[in-house]
């Protein structure tokens, strides 16, 4: 007997590919301040306080255009393995490290990240497959 079980994860893989962010995870205002410090303080010390870049590459909406925010998510959490990028998880969690993604795109007031991010590129972000 065998039971489908692959066939949830591929399906759970499949919704979690299709929709970057589904939940807006709502960050305490408290913690989003420190986020925001950290961004500016921490990043800032290798992207540079704007974000204009320094050791690390610009981390502008502009520079980040067309960028699955799934892999910006990833490359926070875990860092580039081999680069100065370091992993930030110890100190994020996820629905964190999506929010500071928000915020380097541009789209923390609004639901619609999507289609700011869009605007600015023809690359769909919703067919993400392996
Ligand atoms: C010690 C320096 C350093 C610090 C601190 C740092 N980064 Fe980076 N970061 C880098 C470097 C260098 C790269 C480029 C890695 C590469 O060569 O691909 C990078 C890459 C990235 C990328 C991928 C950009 C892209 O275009 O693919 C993101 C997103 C990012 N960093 C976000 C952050 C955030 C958010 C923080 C703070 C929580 C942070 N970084 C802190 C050095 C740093």
């Amino acid at each position: 007997m065998r039971r489908p079980r692959h066939k949830t994860g591929i399906i759970l893989a499949a919704l979690g590919a299709l929709c970057a962010f589904p939940v807006y995870a709502d960050i305490p205002a408290a913690r989003q301040a420190e986020l925001r410090h950290l961004l500016d303080q921490d990043c800032g010390s290798c992207h540079g306080l704007t974000r204009q870049g320094g050791l690390g590459p610009a981390l502008t909406k502009q520079a980040l255009a067309g960028k699955s925010a799934i892999m910006l998510r990833e490359v926070i959490l875990n860092g580039r393995p081999g680069t100065p990028m370091p992993p930030w998880k110890s100190f994020l969690n996820e629905p964190e490290a999506e929010w500071l993604v928000r915020v380097l795109l541009g789209c923390t007031g609004s639901s619609d990240c999507q289609t700011q991010h869009d605007a600015g590129s023809s690359q769909g972000g919703t067919d993400a497959k392996h």
